[in-house]
C-alpha cells in the first residue's frame, strides 16, 4: 500500500442503502434541493451549476451515490464513497490524494431543515460533489488531500485547514463581474450564503498568504471570505504550499 492509500476496509466506511431510504427522506431532499437551487441560479457559480448537471442531481430523490460515481468517474476519475460520519483528518486526506470523496449518507429529518451540526448526504453531495466534475477544481482538490497528507506540524495543520475552509468550505468566486458561491458550507445553507453576499462579510481578494494567516471559527457567520478570479487559483495555492511543505 503508498503512503496516501486508505484500506477499503477501513471501518468508517460503509453502504449507501439506497432503497431503504423513506417517503420523507426524498421529501427533505426535494424541499432543500428547492430552496437552496432557486437561489443559487442568481448567486451559485456556473462551475457548480454545470456540475449539478453533470451529476444529474435532481430534486425528486436522495441521490443514489452509483449513478453520481458513473457520471463522475469518467470525466475527472473522482469518486464518493459513503461513510458512517466525521472521518479522521489524516485519512481524510488520504482519501482525497485518492480522488475518493468520504460522503455522509444519512438525510437530515424535516425537523432539522435549517441547521445540522454534523454533515449529511445534502451537505456532502449537493454542496461539495457537483465541483469535483470540474476537471480544475478536481486536480486541486486530489492536490490538497496529498499535501494535506504530508503535513507534520501543527503550524503545517492550521495552514492547510485554513486553506480548505476558505476555498473548499467557504470559497467565493468572481464570475462576470459578480460574486458568486462555491464553497460546500455556501452551496449547501441559504443563511450561509446570504450572509457571505451580504453587507455583514468583508470579501477579499483571494491571496494565499492571507488565506494561511487567517483564523477561522465555524460557530457562526463568517465575516470575513476569500474571492478567487478562477479555480486555476486554487491550484497554484496547493502547487505553492506543497512548495512550502517539503
Ligand atoms: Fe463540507
Amino acid at each position: 500500500m503508498n503512503s496516501t492509500a486508505v484500506s477499503l476496509d477501513a471501518d468508517f466506511f460503509t453502504i449507501q442503502d439506497w432503497a431503504a431510504y423513506s417517503d420523507e427522506n426524498h421529501e427533505v431532499w426535494g424541499i432543500l434541493y428547492d430552496r437552496r437551487m432557486r437561489q443559487l441560479e442568481d448567486n451559485g457559480s456556473r462551475l457548480f451549476l454545470d456540475g449539478a448537471s453533470t451529476i444529474n442531481l435532481r430534486r425528486d430523490r436522495v441521490p443514489d451515490l452509483a449513478d453520481v460515481n458513473a457520471r463522475l468517474g469518467p470525466r475527472t476519475g473522482w469518486n464518493a464513497v459513503p461513510v458512517k460520519g466525521f472521518i479522521p483528518a489524516h485519512d481524510f486526506f488520504r482519501c482525497l490524494a485518492n480522488r475518493r470523496f468520504p460522503t455522509t449518507v444519512i438525510v437530515r429529518s424535516k425537523e432539522q431543515l435549517d441547521y445540522l451540526p454534523e454533515p449529511d448526504i445534502f451537505h456532502d453531495v449537493f454542496g461539495h460533489v457537483p465541483l469535483h466534475a470540474d476537471p480544475v477544481f478536481a486536480d486541486f482538490l486530489q492536490r490538497f488531500g496529498a499535501v494535506a497528507a504530508r503535513a507534520r506540524t501543527e503550524e503545517q495543520t492550521t495552514w492547510m485547514a485554513r486553506l480548505f475552509w476558505f476555498t473548499v468550505e467557504f470559497g467565493l468566486i468572481r464570475e462576470d463581474d459578480q460574486v458568486k458561491v462555491y464553497g460546500s458550507g455556501l452551496i449547501s445553507s441559504h443563511g450561509d450564503a446570504a450572509n457571505a453576499l451580504g453587507p455583514a462579510c468583508d470579501r477579499r481578494p483571494f491571496d494565499l498568504e492571507n488565506v494561511i494567516g487567517q483564523a477561522f471559527e465555524i460557530d457562526h457567520f463568517q465575516d470575513l471570505l476569500f474571492v478567487v478570479e478562477s479555480f486555476d487559483q486554487l491550484f497554484e495555492a496547493v502547487s505553492a504550499m506543497e512548495t512550502r511543505l517539503t
